[in-house]
């Protein structure tokens, strides 16, 4: 059976009070959870919410890393610099980035060879758009950024590495994916990679799934046979809200 990891992405938002007092909220709340709970903070936000989630089930992740190890990258964040402050997870070519910071499916795949070098958890998110979907090319776009991203990888990596399916058309307009659709294109992925790397590395693959997911929604599609969570933007904001996204089956 595999663990279901819900996955907040707080995207640009929170300052490190907030981010303490949400810590605080949430924890008691997740505390009995057999699934596994991860907060995608800004970079101003990662000591803060360590410390505090520190003695908690709640795991803390980036949302972004540069794929060198250090240099002349202004502004860039290194894996190992996250590695050093004991960071577990991280996001890697989210929509927004390919979309707005011109992230593409080889930095994608540079950016989770290096999270790997440093013990990090890629998160790695894939997603057609609108265009691409009525053009019904969905299923083309997403197994083709999935193999991009996992190119050159280990079995075991490949195993560890966590996939977010994010139709691009659902994120942030309250629109998602039926419970049927998002199955089979997260289906379509696992094909794909059991494809390249076998059945046995294809059924270990947590692949969640991210678009306007909320506690209305969560249950119905967290639920399905190959959906193993979400990647969760707006809803992960409020820690009532996101608890009750965590605790689905309840
Ligand atoms: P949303 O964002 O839940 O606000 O749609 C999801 C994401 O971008 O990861």
């Amino acid at each position: 059976m595999r663990k279901k990891v819900i996955a907040g992405n707080w995207k640009m938002n929170m300052l490190p009070d907030e981010t303490i007092r949400f810590i605080e909220e949430l924890a008691p709340l997740v505390k009995d959870s057999k699934n596994e709970v991860v907060l995608c903070v800004p970079y101003t936000d990662l000591f803060y919410a360590l410390l505090t989630a520190q003695n908690t089930n709640i795991k803390i992740g980036a949302q972004n890393m540069h794929f060198e190890e250090s240099g002349a990258y202004t502004g860039e964040v290194s894996a190992k610099m996250l590695q050093a402050i004991h960071v577990e997870y991280v996001i890697i070519g989210h929509s927004e980035r390919r979309q707005y910071f011109h992230e593409t499916d080889e930095t994608v795949n540079k950016k989770v060879k290096a999270a790997f070098q440093y013990d990090l958890k890629p998160i790695v998110c894939v997603g057609e758009t609108l265009e691409q979907r009525e053009s019904g090319e969905t299923e083309k776009i997403i197994t083709e950024q999935t193999q991009l991203a996992l190119q050159g990888l280990s079995n075991e990596q490949v195993e560890n590495t966590i996939i977010a399916y994010e139709p691009i058309w659902a994120i942030g307009t309250g629109k998602t994916a039926t419970k049927e659709d998002a199955n089979n294109s997260i289906q379509a992925i696992r094909n794909k990679i059991a494809e390249i790397y076998g059945q046995m590395v294809a059924n270990r693959v947590i692949i969640q799934y991210g678009g306007s997911v909320k506690s209305s929604n969560a249950k119905e599609l967290f639920e399905m046979p190959h959906i193993d969570g979400g990647l969760v933007g707006g809803a992960s904001l409020k820690a009532e809200e996101f608890s009750k996204i965590v605790n689905f089956e309840g």
